[in-house]
């Protein structure tokens, strides 16, 4: 069992506290993600479970021992980092073998171990190219086969995918995950990009100024978020302010009374986070609605629309001038117009699509 439990692991560099206090348990064959914005700790937290940055207090374990002093090539685990740091004068076998070599291996181990590896990442027709000679998500895989080599207890990767094109991203991002999931090895894979994120893992870890803001699975932060720094960073774009009233209500500053879905009533929950995708729009043509017609809880006016291929964002200034983006799917060609500016229109969504965050 490789299971990775961090206990208040703190890391500080003078007055600056790079990591404060971190816990968490990275199960065994889990794939996790750390999400967060730049400085937020990602990599210092990542270089402590590796060994290459000590930790200022707190502890490490894997599969229940303690590794917080061991140096780290005493912890068993493969390393893939943002600038993957091939040796340029090493061809690719040589490459992959040198954790190996350091291990002490014999040679026909070596070669066999080599060749599996170079393989799982489709490279093994390239094992006598020199890093120059290839592209950059080829010396990417060979990265990923170095790390794999070892047989890994843990898998610690550091934006990994910062260097390629769209295309490419998307591609390693599916063999990491293929690899990942078929040897079992429990896994950190370090991001700044929700979507590789949410996309890649089973738990995602969101980070702010050194300390952990959420864990969940890509679901739970992206539809649940805690906080409203989680919602922000999750692409949540209308964040409300008001309170939570009687069940299942939330009174707005501005003073409608908009549906949400309220497990236990929280009064530190003081912002309501709205996606705009799951903002529905009507027109305002039947304003018979009463004021218990809470399905369509806001009416405002079309300000602007930004076309954007498939989807429209509308931008809407509310009745009592709350500024609201409803994102709706583009209608085809030779389909529905889209709204002009000045359009009444009265919004609703699924009392499950509005989250409740604190401020
Ligand atoms: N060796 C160091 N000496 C002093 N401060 C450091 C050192 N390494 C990191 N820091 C500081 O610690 C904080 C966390 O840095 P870290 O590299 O962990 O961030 P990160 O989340 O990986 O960011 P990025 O997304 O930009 O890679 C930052 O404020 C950084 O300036
Ligand atoms: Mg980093």
């Amino acid at each position: 069992m490789s299971d990775v439990v961090l206990q208040s692991i703190t890391k500080k560099y003078g007055q600056v506290n790079a990591v404060n206090d971190v816990s968490m348990t990275i199960q065994q064959g889990e794939l996790v993600a750390f999400l967060g914005p730049s400085g937020c700790g990602k990599t210092t937290t990542l270089r402590m479970i590796g060994g290459f940055v000590d930790v200022t207090s707190g502890r490490i374990s894997v599969g229940g021992r303690d590794i917080t002093h061991l140096p780290p090539h005493k912890r068993n685990m493969g390393f893939g980092f943002q600038n993957y740091a091939l040796f340029p004068h090493m061809n690719v076998a040589a490459n992959v073998a040198f954790g190996l070599e350091m291990r002490g291996l014999s040679k026909p181990d070596i070669h066999t171990k080599v060749n599996l590896a170079l393989d799982r990442v489709k490279l093994r027709q390239f094992a006598d190219r020199l890093p120059k000679q290839m592209s950059g998500g080829q010396q990417q895989r060979v990265a990923l086969a170095r790390a794999l080599v070892i047989e890994p207890d843990v898998l610690l990767l550091d934006e990994p995918l910062s260097n390629l094109d769209a295309n490419l991203r998307h591609e390693m991002k599916e063999e990491i995950r293929n690899i990942q999931n078929s040897l079992g090895i429990t896994t950190i894979f370090v991001t700044h990009d929700q979507d590789e994120a949410l996309s890649i893992s089973d738990k995602v870890v969101v980070m702010r100024q050194g300390i952990v803001e959420q864990v969940g699975t890509p679901t739970q932060v992206f539809d649940a978020p805690r906080s409203r720094f989680v919602a922000e960073f999750m692409g949540v774009s209308n964040l409300l302010t008001g309170k939570p009233e009687s069940k299942g209500y939330f009174r707005l500053t501005s003073g409608e009374l908009v549906p949400v879905q309220v497990i236990a009533p929280d009064v530190n929950k003081t912002i309501l986070a709205l996606r705009p995708e799951r903002i529905e729009i009507s027109s305002c043509l039947t304003s018979a609605g009463s004021a218990s017609d809470v399905s369509r809880a806001l009416e405002g006016r079309i300000e602007h629309a930004v076309y954007r291929g498939l989807m429209i964002d509308y931008r809407i200034k509310t009745k009592s001038g709350l500024s609201l983006i409803a994102r709706r799917p583009a209608p085809a060609a030779g389909g529905l117009q889209i709204l002009p500016t000045g359009h009444e229109v009265a919004l609703s969504w699924s009392k499950d699509a509005a989250a409740l965050v604190s401020a």
